[in-house]
């Protein structure tokens, strides 16, 4: 017997990924497609989010990093921008027990300013309730923009040489540990629903080498097995991170 077929089946540890981001997009065209209010659809999109958080771990998912709203959001009718704001409301007030109950660290990612008062507090207290929780990582961008982020790391970067504190030019490390996302696992897989095929200023840098998938599946109707075939196609890519493909090991004659 092979120690291959001894080992109990699911004994092997995931071939990953571990860190998936989603650009969760079609909460529009789910709507119109049903004659409803384009709010309908966000709504429902907060059901899909549920569903997917959900499935993730059993996928041997460590972290989850999700698109709410771009900086470039704001630029849609008023009417949506305060549906949109008030779907943080709703999500934190109906899911944040049951996170913290399953183990999971809430992160928010994007600049603070601009965001109205209260959702800006109710996104402090949620990240400090889930602090101390270490399973699993969840990261919702909201109020992100890739660029925005990438300037601020700059911008910290440029602070500490004014404070004298180094005095390195800016090195990859450091735009890497100054990003919202500093100290996640490295991205290893973007998923964008509704077929649309471009990233919309989402994880720009850490999108360096992860695997792109776009499913035409719209937001409201995702869940946990669109997520496995995500998933599934991910494991059938080759990541040679500008190497070369890895050789069978030849056998000596
Ligand atoms: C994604 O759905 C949610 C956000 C961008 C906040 P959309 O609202 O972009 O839906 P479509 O792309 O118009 O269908
Ligand atoms: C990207 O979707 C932002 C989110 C999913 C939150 P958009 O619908 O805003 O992107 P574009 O405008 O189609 O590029
Ligand atoms: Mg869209």
């Amino acid at each position: 017997m092979t120690a291959d077929s001894a080992a109990p089946s699911g004994s092997r540890p995931p071939a990953g990924p571990r860190h998936v981001a989603i650009i969760m997009d079609g909460n529009g065209r789910w709507a119109k497609a049903r004659g409803l209010p384009r709010a309908v659809g966000h709504r429902e999109g907060v059901q899909a989010l549920k569903r997917t958080i959900q499935a993730a771990p059993d996928l041997g998912i460590q972290c989850l990093t999700v698109f709410g709203f771009s900086t470039e959001n704001w630029s849609r009718p008023p009417d949506e921008v305060s549906d949109l704001m008030g779907l943080v409301r709703t999500y934190v007030a109906s899911d944040l027990a049951r996170l913290e109950k399953a183990g999971v660290r809430l992160r928010v990612l994007g600049r603070r300013e601009g965001l109205p008062a209260d959702i800006a507090a109710i996104i402090e207290r949620a990240e400090a309730q889930t602090a101390h929780n270490d399973r699993f990582l969840l990261q919702v961008a909201f109020n992100y923009g890739g660029r925005a982020d990438l300037i601020d790391a700059a911008r910290r970067h440029m602070q500490r040489m004014l404070a004298g504190e180094t005095i390195e030019p800016i090195g990859e490390a450091d735009i890497t540990d100054g990003l919202a996302t500093a100290g996640s696992p490295p991205l290893d897989l973007i998923i964008r629903t509704s077929g649309e095929q471009r990233l919309s200023n989402f994880l720009l840098w850490e999108a360096a080498y992860a695997e792109l998938v776009f499913q035409d599946v719209l937001w409201p109707d995702y869940g946990p097995k669109a997520l496995e075939e995500a998933v599934l196609i991910f494991r059938q890519r080759e990541r040679r991170y500008g190497g070369r493909a890895v050789e069978p090991a030849r056998v000596s004659a």
